[in-house]
């Protein structure tokens, strides 16, 4: 069915097709049974898009991207991929995405499932409800920070250097990302940073509790914390957070320990956000926390859920759909209740499945609540 909403899909490498298969089968449901309708368009990135066209991604697939109202992104990489030159690589693609989209804002929310406390390594009481964001500051910081690169000294020492930069607009966009997203939830903001050893971190401190007390955010609590503590904390009580916001790196690092509190990355979605233009837009990206998995790819092992759950997002913040992303969300929790499994978060008496047929469990599901 033709339709407004435009969406880019960019499966990539490793388990990214088959994850992605399992939105597809969501995508024909909602247009059968919701009447919701996208014009999907397909596209390379990664490994893939060098098999085909010796890049990370084309100049065509970027303009895509750009123009759809919401990119749907699998994962990138794999062994075969380790050797390519720096420019080329699978993940140049996706960096490329974030920063020429200025996606600067990417939330990941790592949430446990009842049905999932199991999986866990971690004691039950420290996870059970647990619920909090991570705001990761996406587009600077050390990650395209310049000068980077091997420099050979006078007296012939070679050294290595990456730039780790803020500029004050960097930091308070994203911080306005983060205390919206508390305001619509427990109304608690921790800003992590090394304020204690780097001079980014003491400006990225003070400039978040400038930009909270300027404005009219007296509603929410801002704490202040520092990154190994974080770690530490995020391990030893998790649910003392609510939202956090940090930089690039740090956030890169936070997310995945976040994520495996709750027992699996493949459970995680997250979304990278844009800023909103003069027609109310935002560009967009949407994509499972766990990566390719090379390991497991193309023998339906993978689990779906973090990609489906990535689509719920999507209906969310691109599409303003909250219900239809209530039904996935609740969709994936039954099927969980149910004890269907993938391998990734099997435990004692489950029903173990494939990708497809936990696919198709959701869909079933889906059939269930939309009854
Ligand atoms: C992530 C990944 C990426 C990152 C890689 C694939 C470039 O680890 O999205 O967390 O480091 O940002
Ligand atoms: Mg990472």
């Amino acid at each position: 069915m033709a339709s407004n909403k435009t969406l880019l899909m960019l499966p990539g490498d490793g388990i990214g097709p088959e994850v992605c298969n399992e939105v597809r089968k969501v995508l024909d449901w909602m247009d059968n049974r919701r009447a919701v309708s996208f014009d999907v368009k397909e596209g390379l990135v990664g490994g893939a898009a060098y098999d085909a066209h010796k890049e990370a991604i084309t100049d065509n697939t970027m303009q895509d991207a750009m123009d759809a109202d919401a990119v749907l992104f699998g994962a990138v990489g794999g062994p075969q991929y380790d050797n390519l030159g720096w420019d080329v690589r699978p993940e140049a693609g996706l960096l490329r995405l974030r920063k020429e989209m200025d996606l600067f804002a990417n939330l990941r929310p790592a949430v446990t499932f009842d049905a999932l406390l199991d999986a866990s390594t971690l004691k039950p009481e420290v996870i059970q409800g647990l619920d909090i964001m991570i705001v990761r500051e996406l587009t600077a910081g050390v990650y395209f920070g310049e000068p980077r690169g091997m420099q050979t000294l006078d007296d012939g020492t070679e050294r290595c250097i990456d730039t780790q930069s803020y500029t004050k607009a960097e930091i308070e966009r994203v911080t306005d990302v983060a205390l919206d997203l508390a305001r619509k939830r427990n109304k608690k903001l921790t800003s992590v940073e090394k304020a204690n050893v780097m001079k980014t971190g003491v400006f990225w401190r003070q400039t978040v509790t400038d930009y909270h007390a300027a404005g009219d955010n007296s509603d929410i609590e801002l704490g202040h914390m520092y990154a190994d503590n974080c770690g530490m904390q995020l391990v030893r009580n998790p649910k003392q957070f609510d939202v956090i916001v940090t930089d690039n790196l740090f956030g890169d690092m936070l997310s995945d320990v976040a994520a495996m509190l709750t027992g699996s990355l493949g459970m995680l979605p997250s979304a990278s956000l844009g800023g909103v233009d003069e027609m109310g837009r935002r560009k967009a990206l949407y994509e499972p926390v766990h990566g390719s998995a090379p390991d497991i790819a193309g023998q339906g092992l993978a689990n779906p859920l973090a990609m489906l759950l990535s689509f719920a997002m999507t209906l969310r913040y691109s599409f303003g759909l909250q219900d239809d992303a209530d039904l996935i969300e609740n969709a994936a929790q039954a099927v969980l209740s149910r004890g269907i499994r993938t391998g990734d978060i099997m435990g004692e008496g489950n029903e173990k499945v494939s990708t497809a047929q936990m696919g198709d469990a959701v869909l079933e599901e889906l059939d269930k609540q939309a009854a």
